[in-house]
Formats: C-alpha cells, structure tokens, sequence
C-alpha cells in the first residue's frame, strides 16, 4: 500500500461508504476502509474494528495520508448514550489518532442537521434563504449536537496538529432504487408528504442530494485536501442544485414561509424555477462541485459515478 496516496475510510461499508470507496480506487488510490462489518470489494484494506476501539484507530491511522470518517449512526435515535458512544467518543477516537499520527487532512461526513433542520423541537425560520455555510449553526437534537461538536473538534485539531480539515454538509442522501427514493418520486407533487419519522417534505426543506453526488463531494475534498496546505478548516453544503418537489421553489415559499426570509440571488429563482433552498455556490466555487442527478433520474446509472 503507498502511504502516501492512502485513504482511510470509516464506515466504508455503508450506504455513502461503498460508493465512496468504489470511486477513490477507481481514482486510482489505496483505501482502508474501517467498519464493525466486513466488506469484499477486491483490493481494498478491510478492518474490522469498533471506532470505539482507540488501539485499533491507532493502527488503522498509521501510514494515511487522509482520512474522510463516515462511520456513525446516521440519524437521530432514542438511545443518546449509544449515539454519544459512536457519533462523540469515535469521532474522537478516529480524529486523536489520525492527528497523533501525521495524517495530513480529514473529511467529515456533517450534515444539514447542523442548521437546526431535521427533528427540530421548533419550527425552522432561517434568517434567509438559500441557507449556507454562513447560516447559524443551532443545536438542536444529539444527533446535530455531535455533528456540530466534532467540527469543533476538526478546527482545534487543524490549529493544534496542522491536521487540514473539511466538513461536508451532507443533505438528505438519495440512492435510486431504495424505497426512499421511491416514496420520494411518487409523492412528488405533495409538498407536504410525510417522509421520515413522521416528518415532511416541508420540514426538510425539500433539501436532498444524489448519493453519486456525494461521491463526488468526497472526492473533490480529497482533491482538495492535496492541492492546498495550511488552510485550516473548511465546511461545504453538499446539495442537489433543485428542490425534491415538483412545485416551483417560489410558489412553496409563497406557500409555506409567508414570512419570507430574505432570498438571496432571487434571480435564480426565476431563471431556474425548481432552485434549491440549501445553499450549494460555496461547494461549486471552491471544490468545483457539480451536481449531476436529480430525483427526476429514476434509474441508477452506476457506470457513471461522477468524478
Ligand atoms: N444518509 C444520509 O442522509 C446522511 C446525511 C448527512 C450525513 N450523513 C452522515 O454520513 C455518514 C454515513 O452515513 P450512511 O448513510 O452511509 O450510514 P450507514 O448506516 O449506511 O453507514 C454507516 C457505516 O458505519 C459503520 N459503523 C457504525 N458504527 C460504527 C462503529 N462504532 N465502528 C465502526 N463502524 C461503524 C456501519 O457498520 C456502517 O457501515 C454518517 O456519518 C452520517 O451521519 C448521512
């Protein structure tokens, strides 16, 4: 394995991991990847180790150039003290040791949660729309609590290891042919329908984004990571560039925030009626982020992963 070109993937056997780690060996690099689970994809550097295993992230992390650290529970969930164990202490865990030892940059998987949408114990009125990087982070619910603590934790590490850090926003993420994505589509036209955890589209903000997307996300931070030393902490919003609604974006403002927030670019909202709420310029401006898949792509098209 070259050290140099190595990345460690954590959680690279779930649903975002697999397909990040298809894509970076693709690319040509060596992958690690670290899962309670097994995995089989040929090539790849499987353990087997709890994130909760400080040891074993001590091995995991030696001889790594990056790290883009996925494993957690990806949701808000009853058990707090679980979700502290592997969304807190493993975070921890992976990030100390990969500081401890020498790896030059990480990428975390945040999330939308983080700007208080998503089981919100309050209705969501953002100061303006489209919500970005700028946004107010609020705490609200363990689950956007830890995401929101561990970026924390990455800008102390990059000030204090030179450990450069970036954290990925993640929206919603889609995958074709899972009956999310069905549900997704043929309720396309109801604004209101009832998605997760008895929670609406409405509620999510119509906020989603293609997990070939998100693979390219990771990628283009990796990129990212080699071409530019020193710059400390970063965070991205990783969107899809439309509403996952088939009303356009200004009509469900009309609709649904009387009140309008201040729209920024409303321009872009006449020139492309279906724009998304979650802000998405800083991701294409500095990453060269593109995102290529819609809901109105029903049929996965795995040979095209995005680069
Ligand atoms: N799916 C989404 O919509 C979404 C949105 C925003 C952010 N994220 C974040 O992206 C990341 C990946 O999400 P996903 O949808 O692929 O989830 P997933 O549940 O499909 O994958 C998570 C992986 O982490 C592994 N894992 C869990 N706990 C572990 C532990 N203690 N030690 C080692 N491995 C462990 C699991 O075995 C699994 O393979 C998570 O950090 C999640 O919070 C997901």
């Amino acid at each position: 394995m070259t050290a140099n070109r190595t990345v460690l993937i954590t959680g690279g056997c779930g649903g975002i991991g697999r397909e990040v780690t298809r894509q970076l060996q693709a690319d040509g690099r060596a992958v690690r990847v670290v899962d309670i689970v097994a995995g089989e994809a040929p090539g790849v550097d499987y353990v087997v180790a709890d994130i909760n295993d400080y040891e074993a992230m001590d091995r995991a992390t030696k001889e790594v150039a990056h790290v883009i650290h996925l494993a957690a529970i990806p949701w808000e969930t009853g058990d707090a003290r679980g979700l502290f164990r592997a969304n807190m202490q493993g975070t921890f865990n992976v990030m100390n040791a990969a500081a401890e030892n020498g790896v030059r940059g990480f990428v975390f998987a945040s999330t939308v949660a983080t700007y208080g949408l998503l089981h919100p114990s309050q209705p969501y009125h953002p100061e303006y729309f489209p919500v970005d990087e700028r946004s107010p982070l609020i705490p609200d619910g363990n689950y956007a609590n830890m995401k929101i603590l561990a970026e924390q934790f990455q800008i102390s590490y990059a000030r204090k290891y030179g450990m450069d850090s970036i954290a990925l926003r993640l929206a919603t993420v889609m995958t074709p042919g899972t009956d999310q994505w069905r549900q997704v589509h043929d309720n396309i036209g109801d604004p209101e329908h009832v998605f997760v955890d008895g929670m609406t589209m409405r509620e999510f903000m119509w906020q989603y984004v293609h997990v070939y997307d998100v693979v390219q996300a990771f990628g283009l931070a990796i990129r990212y990571l080699e071409e530019h030393r020193g710059f400390g902490f970063e965070a991205f919003n990783i969107g899809a560039e439309d509403v996952a609604s088939s009303i356009p974006t200004l009509e469900l403002l009309r609709r649904y925030f009387p009140e309008l927030p201040v729209l920024r670019h409303p321009v872009r909202f006449v020139e492309h009626s279906h724009a998304t709420l979650y802000g998405i310029d800083k991701a294409v401006t500095e990453l060269g982020y593109r995102p290529r898949y819609t809901w109105r792509d029903q049929v996965p098209r795995t040979e095209e992963v995005a680069r």
